[in-house]
Order: structure tokens, then sequence, then C-alpha cells
């Protein structure tokens, strides 16, 4: 069967969400609506990565492009909820995590490429609760989990005391690597329950790079949140 020419595949495979961007912190696309509450449906447009038409769900694009585009085989479909939203896309055998979250989905926040090969952490998501390299994590291996990013997280009430603490502290310079420290953060407050201590911290976030050297503020701003949220979770 006939291969989709890469180029078409990529250039289509990108879909709109909708919200408004949080750009105090620097997180590039992180998104919440502004009452703060997850929206239940996201806007989320499919496209044909053939020929560009739209569609509302899924199921219309794959009718579609089985009928419009016989001679081509049609891509893998990968099902996962991400930042509880579930989304079913095309993803190419080879593509990571990394690559369907910002080619298929549009989420650009955890989804950098820095080193690409897994020494970094710059693209840390959380899988099923555990961090975990989205540059080194085959999106086909992700089939029927549970993906959070910082968008989720930064649009989450219950994080906001988390989300304020990282604008106090001034936490991003250049930004880059910001949206995967929050993530992590995250996942240190709940692994010790809200009450982590300054050398658990620096211990988890020793997989994460930053180049600007904003290490120290990471940890006092989640020092803050854990203080602010320990009462209330
Ligand atoms: S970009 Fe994934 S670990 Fe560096
Ligand atoms: S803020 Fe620049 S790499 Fe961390």
């Amino acid at each position: 069967m006939t291969q989709i020419p890469r180029r078409d595949f990529i250039k289509a495979g990108t879909a709109a969400i909708a919200g408004a961007t949080l750009s105090a912190l620097g997180l590039g696309s992180i998104t919440a609506h502004a009452d703060g509450v997850i929206p239940e449906k996201q806007v989320f447009i499919y496209t044909c990565p053939v020929c560009g038409e739209k569609f509302p769900d899924f199921g219309r694009l794959k009718a579609h492009f089985e009928k419009a585009h016989k001679e081509l085989e049609v891509p893998k479909t990968v099902s996962f909820l991400i930042n509880n939203v579930e989304y079913d896309v095309f993803v190419e055998d080879h593509w990571t995590l990394r690559e369907a979250l910002v080619r298929a989905i549009g989420l650009t926040g955890n989804a950098k490429q820095m080193c690409d090969r897994g020494g970094c952490g710059s693209c840390t998501v959380l899988i099923d609760g555990r961090p975990a390299l989205s540059c080194t994590t085959l999106a086909v291996e992700c089939e029927g989990k549970r993906i959070e990013t910082s968008e989720g997280i930064a649009a989450d009430p219950k994080y906001r005391p988390l989300l304020e603490a990282y604008v106090r502290n001034d936490t991003a310079q250049c930004g880059y690597c910001t949206p995967a420290q929050f993530t992590m953060a995250k996942y240190i407050l709940n692994k010790y329950d809200f009450a982590p201590t300054e050398e658990q911290i620096r211990l988890e976030l020793s997989g994460n790079i930053c180049r600007c050297g904003t290490y120290a503020r990471h940890v006092k701003a989640i020092m803050e949140a854990a203080a602010e949220m320990k009462g209330g979770r």
C-alpha cells in the first residue's frame, strides 16, 4: 500500500485547542479558562492528513480517509486520555509521545525538543501518574494511558497555589525547562503527601536540567505550595 507523504502527514496533523494563554509563567501554551474550571470538552478539530478536510470527530475523519484515500494505508490510531480529555489520533509508528503531543494534539508545553535523547528532562510528562520522558516514549506505547502535562495541571483549580508560587518565585528565565519542572512539582507534592523536604525535592528534580540556573527557585516554590496546600488537599 502507498504510504502518506511524510510532509503532508505532519503538516495536517495539528489540531486546535481553545483557551486563554497563561503567559505570566512563560510556560508557552499552557491553557486555562478564565474561571479556572477545566472544560469537560475542549474544541478539537480532526484534520485529514492528506487533503486537509476538517471533521468534528475521529469517526468521521476515519470514514472519510478510508473512502477518499483508498489507495493509501490508513495511519495507526492511538487513543489516550490527555489532561482528562479523550483523544483518538492518527500517528506514525515511529512518532514519540512528544511528537504526537505537538503534531497531533497541538500541546507544546511539555513537548520541548531539547536534547531529544533522554538526558535533560525538559520533555517530562506524567503517564499514569509517574514521570516519563516523552522524547523517548513511543506514542503507540501510550494506547489507553492517562497523560498529564503542564497545560492540564495549570488549569486545575486544585493546583492554583502551585501555579501562583511558580509565578511569585519567578521560576522561569528562558522558560524552556519550566513546564516539565512544574509537572514534576505536581508529582513531588503527591508523592510526599504535600510535605516534601528540601532534600527530597532536589533529589526528584535532579533529572531536570535548567541551563538558566533556576534550581533554587523551584525548590522554594514547591515548599511554599506544599505549606499552603497541605491543609486543603
Ligand atoms: S528532550 Fe527529552 S530528555 Fe531532553
Ligand atoms: S529557565 Fe531556561 S532552561 Fe530553565
